[in-house]
């Protein structure tokens, strides 16, 4: 595998996937770890990303200086680079202008990391500080057309720095340079793929429980369905319990598409448990939206304790849907949203927290990206409709009507987030949106129809796109298809009389309305 080190640099999830694209195994540590021989294990390469940081900050993270005598090949990117020249005695300097943007290279053609890129292409800068000194033993390889050192070498070892940034789609050869890198330089093979994760996994399930049985709770999403498909491939169906508590706070027919995917994936022990009546009563009343996230986390948690010893399910091991970035932690605590995110359901529950005490938990995706589990999942035939699924809150619909929550608003939104979603599936806008759904406002509104004046509820319709949730813009909506879809709401779902929509982006505003 190849291992990126994390100097905070904006693309640095960026190298790790392109190397994994590529087919190469490739993992994401902060930048100053300590390398010892244990996460040296397996490691063929290593790349220093770049970061926001010049090498002269007082507080800007250093790679551990054992990196460059272990023999293992080493390529700088940018702040990467600049680590090199500084720690080995070079010398690196602030530029005038940032240099920011599409750069020319030309370089002298023996160069390996450059094998099969043409004598000069167009690379992709970013950059404050320049080097302008290699230290002893190095030599340029590349220069850009500023006359800037682009590319070096050490003139003995496979140590290696590039100025540019060949991880950015806008960079020319960007990835033939990585593999030049990771399979002509490092040894790498291309054996990253899903067939391979798929085996090794299942392989290491089956280790890790033996004979015992597994407990997954499953929300519905692309993660938990994912790890009920790897589970029930890897372990005899009667091993593997399945346990999906419906709130009464979830889409129109929510659940019956879960239970029937999961049952298309062979699911055997599947306990579906209807809790409408308990979450609509705890919520009765409740108008404050963290209070709601609360009763809605506590009961979740009490219900499914209570679920687990009335239906006797003896599981020794729990299965959860932590993914790669979740699990990351380096200075810039990627993924750290997503802990937060999903702390209702894993975290704060008591019986996560024993399982882990015990070394009972199996997170079978703890390696990979969302698009990769996606891969996963279409590889072990999950349908696309589960796996293109926009993410859902855990709290549901509670947290999308403002204000109470009663049975009589959920039927409401329920209807009207059915037809916009269908609608934005019909017209195959969907896709190009990474979260929608409709908002029932504790608002009316006054509207006729026919010579009547009557009160109806407010509607919010919501589409962002996003990359991760964390910031978003607003979908810039087709007016015709908006106007549309409108007028199918107010016509179908009596009780509500205006449409609106929310053209606000994150931040200042949250995905969410509550
Ligand atoms: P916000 O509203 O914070 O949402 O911009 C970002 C993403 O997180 C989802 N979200 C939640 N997911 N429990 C969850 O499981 C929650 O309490 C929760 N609140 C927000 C939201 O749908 C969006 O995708």
């Amino acid at each position: 595998k190849i291992l990126v080190l994390d100097f905070g640099g904006q693309t640095c999830q960026l190298i790790a996937r392109r190397i994994r694209d590529i087919g190469v195994y490739s993992e994401i540590l902060p930048g100053d770890t300590k390398i010892t021989d244990k996460i040296m294990e397996d490691v063929k390469g290593i790349i220093l990303s770049g970061s926001p940081y010049s090498v002269y900050d007082k507080d800007s993270p250093h790679v551990d200086n054992r990196v460059f005598d272990i023999g293992v090949p080493v390529l700088g990117i940018c702040y990467g680079a600049q680590q090199i020249t500084h720690l080995n005695g070079g010398k690196v300097m602030p530029l005038d202008h940032r240099e920011y943007g599409r750069a020319r290279l030309h370089f002298d053609n023996s160069f390996d990391l450059f094998q099969n890129v043409p004598q000069e292409f167009i690379s992709w800068m970013s950059h404050g500080d320049t080097i302008v000194e290699l230290p002893e033993l190095y030599k340029v390889c590349a220069r850009s057309e500023n006359n800037i050192i682009a590319a070096f070498k050490h003139k003995n070892l496979p140590i290696y720095g590039i100025q540019f940034h060949p991880e950015v789609t806008h960079c020319e050869y960007g990835t033939r340079i990585l593999e030049n890198f990771a399979i002509n330089i490092c040894g790498c093979r291309k054996e990253w793929t899903m067939q391979n994760y798929l085996d090794d996994v299942s392989q290491d399930i089956k280790k890790q429980v033996g004979d015992e049985d597994v407990l997954l709770l499953i929300s519905g999403g692309v993660d938990s369905t994912v790890v009920a498909g790897i589970l029930l491939k890897a372990l005899p169906p009667a091993q593997v319990h399945l346990m999906y508590v419906d709130t009464g706070l979830m889409r129109k027919n929510e659940t019956i598409e879960v239970e029937e995917n999961l049952k298309r994936l062979g699911a055997k022990n599947l306990y579906i448990v209807n809790a409408e009546e308990k979450f609509l009563s705890a919520l009765k009343g409740k108008e404050d939206p963290e209070e709601k996230r609360r009763i809605i986390g506590d009961l979740f948690i009490k219900i499914q304790q209570e679920e687990i010893e009335k239906r006797n399910v003896n599981a020794s091991f729990l299965a959860q849907g932590t993914l790669y970035t979740d699990m990351i932690e380096s200075g810039k605590g990627v993924g750290s949203k997503a802990k937060v995110i999903k702390s209702h359901h894993n975290v704060r529950s008591p019986l996560v927290e024993q399982k882990r005490r015990e070394n009972k938990i199996i997170e079978p995706l703890s390696m990979l990206y969302k698009d990769e589990v996606r891969r996963l999942g279409r590889f072990i035939g999950i349908s696309e409709s589960v796996l293109e699924r926009h993410p859902f809150p855990g709290p549901g619909l509670a947290v999308r009507i403002l204000g109470e929550v009663t049975k009589e608003k959920c039927e409401i939104l329920r209807e009207a987030d059915y037809i916009y979603i269908n609608e934005l599936k019909n017209r195959g806008l969907y896709n190009d949106i990474w979260q929608a759904f409709a908002v029932l406002l504790p608002v009316k509104s006054v509207g006729v129809t026919g010579d009547d004046r009557h009160y109806g509820y407010v509607l919010a319709l919501r589409a962002v796109v996003s990359s991760d949730g964390m910031t978003a813009d607003a979908y810039p909506f087709p007016m015709k298809d908006l106007l549309e879809i409108s007028a199918m709401i107010t016509n179908r779902v009596k009780s509500i009389g205006r449409v609106v929509y929310d053209v606000s982006s994150k931040p200042p505003a949250t995905i969410e309305w509550e």
